[in-house]
């Protein structure tokens, strides 16, 4: 198999994350060992380790062992926004996609920690895998918090929040479920929005306050001691049926 290279011919979406070592500390493998049968989704793969078999359908109601309303979390970090939401909201299933081992090895910590049910990993690039990954209309919310800012002009190219992840997006929403993203990064605010709001499938909502559901991690504090302002920007997926019977009536 392929290991995960930044640039490859195989890749057709934006590479958001830093090839980073992905080596387990003592606690953190130990964690992993015992939780991530469990907890952490063994799926099938393409090409890299973050990849996913674009034939593979994720069912949630079977992973969770129940069925019940999806929030996602794209980028968990060390996961303490997922698991604190789903220790305080049991009524939900919680899915976290990440690409880093060990950042997921401390949301298993946590999760352990919180004796939480509710929440089920998969490594992998949410980019790509979202496309496939989940089956459309399915997602309750969605949540991007403090995407990695690439704020070098070089490197602004590889932020995950363009025009075809919005679509991926979109794909995965219900009608009406919210899209929830938070930057410290101004410039990637202003992309934020304005992405979202070229979006023909999403409304941004006119609401920038602090999302209360949103945990302050220790990348939002690190972002506030050094004087930066955080955004809150919020969308929501328009009703499938809107467009339809837009299209169907023609032109006005
Ligand atoms: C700056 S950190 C923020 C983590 C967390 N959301 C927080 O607020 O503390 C961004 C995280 O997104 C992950 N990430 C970046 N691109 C990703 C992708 N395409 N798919 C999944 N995770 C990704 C990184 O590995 C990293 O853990």
């Amino acid at each position: 198999m392929t290991d995960d290279l930044a640039t490859g011919p195989y890749r057709s979406v934006t590479v958001s994350f830093a090839q980073r070592s992905g080596r387990l500390k003592d606690r953190q493998q130990r964690a992993w060992d015992s939780l991530a049968p469990r907890f952490v989704i063994d799926v099938p793969r393409q090409v890299s380790r973050t990849s996913v078999d674009p034939g593979f359908v994720l069912d949630a109601a079977e992973v969770f062992g129940r069925d019940a309303p999806l929030v996602v979390e794209v980028g968990t970090g060390q996961g303490e926004a997922i698991t604190e939401a789903a220790a305080a909201d049991e009524g939900r299933n919680y899915l976290g996609l990440e690409v880093y081992r060990p950042g997921m090895a401390q949301t298993l910590q946590r999760m352990r920690r919180l004796g939480l049910e509710n929440v089920r990993l998969v490594q992998v690039d949410a980019a790509s895998a979202l496309r496939t990954l989940l089956p459309a209309g399915t997602v309750d919310e969605l949540w991007t918090f403090f995407p990695d800012p690439w704020h070098k002009s070089r490197h602004t190219k590889r932020r995950l929040v363009t025009q075809g992840f919005a679509e991926t997006v979109a794909r995965v929403l219900a009608d009406d479920a919210a899209w929830r993203l938070a930057t410290d990064w101004e410039e990637y605010a202003t992309q934020i929005r304005r992405v979202l709001e070229a979006s023909p499938d999403l409304v941004v909502t006119p609401d920038t306050s602090r999302f209360a559901g949103r945990t302050l991690t220790s990348f939002e504090r690190k972002g506030l001691e050094r004087g930066r302002v955080i955004h809150d920007v919020t969308a929501v997926r328009s009703p499938r049926g809107d467009r339809r019977t837009a299209e169907a009536a023609g032109p006005a």
